[in-house]
């Protein structure tokens, strides 16, 4: 039998191009027996149909708060109570903003508001509208009083725009659901159950004075995307974070640092922990001299000279034998030369279980490029994957992580 059969869904659609993308995602519960009906926004009938609602969810679809025939055979009050899981597919900045004001304008934003039942967001926006600081507020207040989110993922938007806003794809929403519904069924989809993965990201920022420092061009978008997609398998997440402007992974505690030094404190702080992965581009040095109050330029004085001492190697010391060592340790090369042989020495000189190795020659365009394609390199031999967006990287390491653990 279906993880859903027997459960009922109210979607709730409204504006925004992903809208049609609630159609596939009725299809699926529908093919699970699960009952959904619909309640379209003035902006959602702008992209989808009611008819097209009607058909695929074969019940009626809502659109008018003031409906007189609507209002009697089902009021708002009832509609919103009489599903087991409200689902706002896709979850417009515009009405995430009313739900977390406490409004009741429309149909929909009263449903919110009335419903006593648990509450699934899958985001969808111009990444610039997810980014602001109004609708991360939002969000948070959201998740605070117990809204579920899904998404949103990262990729290229229809406003030719790339970056996080895209709406999840409905295999994933369903997932979402399926775990809100039928937690027990879904154990099985949530292998990492239990373990505490340690995933480390982002540049790390060394002072040169209070002002001034020394960093590289990593965004932290693969090792935020790992620590999301370990979440979405079960494990409980610990993700250390150099200075990055991507948005929280969701389902992840993030530790935010700037040195490698603090790197490394948060990480020995983490454990014990089932599963490291280090994805962090940490700075190799530091300066040994750096100023208390800033350096200033002074007429016939020589520019500062930077004394420049080694960091600890946090991977080297994680992967150390001993007690705390997590069971699996996973190392990133990103080499522009001898790509397996500089991956395989690392491997051995940093005690590493698995290094995932990349070509970033600027031919490959995989450095600051949405897609990566990656060498997974172990003591038992190579495994060479397909280029892919590196979201998919991502979704399949944390696979492989949990087959190895199984
Ligand atoms: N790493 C780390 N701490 C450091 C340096 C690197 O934890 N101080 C980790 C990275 O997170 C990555 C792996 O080690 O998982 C390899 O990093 P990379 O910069 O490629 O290697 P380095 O040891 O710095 O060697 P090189 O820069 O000479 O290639």
């Amino acid at each position: 039998m279906s993880k859903l059969a027997g459960k009922q869904v109210l979607l709730i659609v409204s504006g925004g191009i992903a809208a049609f993308k609630a159609l596939e995602l009725i299809r699926l519960l529908r093919r699970q027996a699960c009952a959904v009906s619909c309640v379209l926004t003035r902006n959602g009938a702008e992209f989808v149909t009611p008819l097209s609602l009607q058909a695929l969810s074969e019940s009626k679809v809502y659109t008018d708060l003031f409906s007189l025939t609507d209002e009697s055979e089902m009021g708002h009050i009832q509609l919103s109570r009489s599903a087991d899981l409200l689902v706002v597919v896709p979850a417009s900045a515009d009405l995430l903003a009313r739900m977390a004001a406490g409004m009741a304008d429309d149909l929909a934003s009263t449903v919110l508001l009335a419903t006593d039942k648990p509450v699934l967001v899958a985001p969808a926006m111009n990444v610039r509208m997810w980014l602001h600081a109004a609708t991360q507020a939002n969000m948070r207040l959201l998740q605070s009083r117990g809204i579920q989110v899904v998404g949103p993922d990262e990729g290229a938007m229809a406003c030719n725009e790339f970056g996080p806003g895209r709406m999840s794809e409905p295999a994933a929403i369903l997932s979402a659901i399926e775990a809100l519904l039928a937690p027990d069924a879904v154990v099985a989809s949530r292998p990492l159950e239990g373990r505490h993965a340690l995933v480390t990201s982002g540049p790390t920022h060394e002072p040169i004075d209070p002002v001034r420092y020394i960093a590289n061009r990593s965004s932290g978008r693969q090792g935020h995307a790992i620590a999301a997609e370990l979440a979405a398998l079960g494990a409980r997440v610990t993700l250390v974070s150099g200075p990055v402007s991507v948005p929280d992974p969701a389902g992840a505690n993030v530790v935010r640092v700037e040195t490698a030094a603090e790197m490394l404190h948060a990480c020995q702080a983490a454990l014990p922990a089932d599963i490291a992965v280090f994805a962090a581009a940490v700075a190799d040095w530091r300066v040994a001299n750096a100023a208390e109050g800033k350096i200033k330029k002074q007429p016939g004085v020589a520019a500062p000279n930077l004394e420049l001492v080694p960091n600890p190697d946090i991977l080297a010391t994680i992967a150390a034998t001993g007690p705390s060592r997590p069971r699996l340790v996973v190392g990133f090369a990103a080499e522009t030369d001898d790509l397996m042989a500089n991956a395989q020495s690392k491997l051995i000189r940093k005690n590493a279980d698995w290094i995932v190795a990349n070509d970033v020659s600027p031919s490959t365009g995989i450095m600051g490029g949405e897609e990566n394609a990656v060498h997974i390199i172990t003591a038992s031999g190579v495994e060479d994957w397909p280029r892919v967006p590196k979201q998919q990287v991502a979704r399949r390491l944390a696979q492989r992580i949990a087959d190895w653990l199984r």
